[in-house]
């Protein structure tokens, strides 16, 4: 079994990807890594590793002493808060990924995954079922390194062989971890409302639709990515991944089905430009064509499961 290292393992992604990694090749075979000292209380059945994606060295030589053979590296800045940080996003979001596929060019590593986002479209794209291969003209940091690393692993793979997979996520959607600053939190958010009684107020207009995705749908998609064979990957920028499309005001007609009280308002943001920038719907049919990619959950098993399982409690925990 090859040994395999999560970086970014505690943020929202991280959490549940790493326990399904542990389930799938034994606990001791997957590695946590993330910039606290202490390892998150939910990753503790298996070993964790303080790593700060920044110091290359340090990177390297865990990954060269401990003969870790896959990397997850999901350590970045989304959306919304690289905006506020330009300069450090792009450092974070470009040099991390540099640091693990050259790791993978001189042949330390087997398999590389590495995340892009609907944010590599832009003002520009074809906002309806937008196709595999379209123009991409981001107009946000994030936007522009998600491009900028598609670029690269399709590089590293073409010429160098490195084994580099990567999926455009959707807005993720899961209850098990907070996000960590994006532009499709709110659909996350508003299900902590729902649950104490409160009134949302949502960042986004009540009409803008964006793709999004259940996030054991989204973990699924990974690991079936990363286990299919290596002929199978026909795209090795990124492939597009649909989900379900949905507006604020759709994901709260839902939820009041559930929760007929539920209240909500909206007061856009910044974020709202970054929205508009970003497609309505996604065509993800090489994802089903190459490795038979398959979505599960529906709008409304999504909001049934969020209603059932949202912990209001995180909020505090993580906070
Ligand atoms: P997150 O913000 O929840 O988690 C990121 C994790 O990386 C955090 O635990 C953070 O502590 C860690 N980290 C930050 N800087 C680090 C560093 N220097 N060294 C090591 N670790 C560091 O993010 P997420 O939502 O889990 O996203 C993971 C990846 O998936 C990112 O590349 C993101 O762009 C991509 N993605 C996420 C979504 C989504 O909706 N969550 C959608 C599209 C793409
Ligand atoms: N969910 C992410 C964000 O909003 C999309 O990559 O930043």
């Amino acid at each position: 079994m090859e040994k395999v290292l999560i970086i970014g393992a505690g943020g929202q992604i991280g959490t549940e990807l790493v326990l399904a990694l542990r389930k799938l090749k034994g606990n001791n075979n997957v590695v946590a890594g993330d910039l606290s000292d202490k390892c998150p209380d939910k990753l503790s059945g298996g070993p964790y590793v303080k790593m700060d994606v920044l110091d290359r060295e340090a990177v390297r030589s865990y990954v060269i002493d401990n003969g870790i053979k896959q990397v997850y590296l999901l350590a970045a800045l989304l959306s919304a808060t690289a905006e506020k940080n330009p300069a450090f996003a792009w450092k974070l979001n470009m040099e991390g990924l540099f640091t693990i596929l050259d790791l993978a060019k001189e042949g330390y590593l087997s398999k590389v995954f590495w995340p892009s986002s609907i944010a590599v479209f832009g003002p520009t794209t074809p906002v309806d079922k937008t196709p595999q291969l379209t123009i991409t003209e981001p107009t946000t940091v994030y936007g522009i390194s998600k491009l900028a690393g598609e670029r690269w692993c399709e590089y590293y793979a073409k010429n160098y062989g490195v084994d580099v997979r990567s999926i455009r996520y959707p807005g993720l959607i899961s209850h098990t971890s907070l996000p960590g600053g994006g532009t499709t939190d709110y659909a996350v958010d508003i299900f902590y409302k729902a649950k104490t009684g409160e009134d949302f107020t949502c960042f986004l207009k009540k009409d803008t639709a964006l793709p999004m995705m259940y996030m054991e749908d989204a973990i699924r998609a990974t690991i079936e990515l990363m286990e299919t064979k290596s002929e199978n990957i026909k795209i090795r920028s990124s492939y597009n991944l649909a989900g379900i499309s949905f507006s604020p005001e759709v994901i709260a007609n839902e939820i009041m089905k559930l929760k007929s009280d539920f209240k909500i308002n909206y007061a856009p943001d910044f974020r709202q430009a970054i929205a508009d920038t970003w497609p309505n719907s996604i065509d993800d049919t090489a994802a089903k064509l190459d490795w038979g990619w398959s979505e599960r959950f529906s709008l409304e098993e999504l909001v049934k499961v969020m209603m059932d399982n949202v912990d209001i409690t995180l909020v505090n925990l993580n906070n």
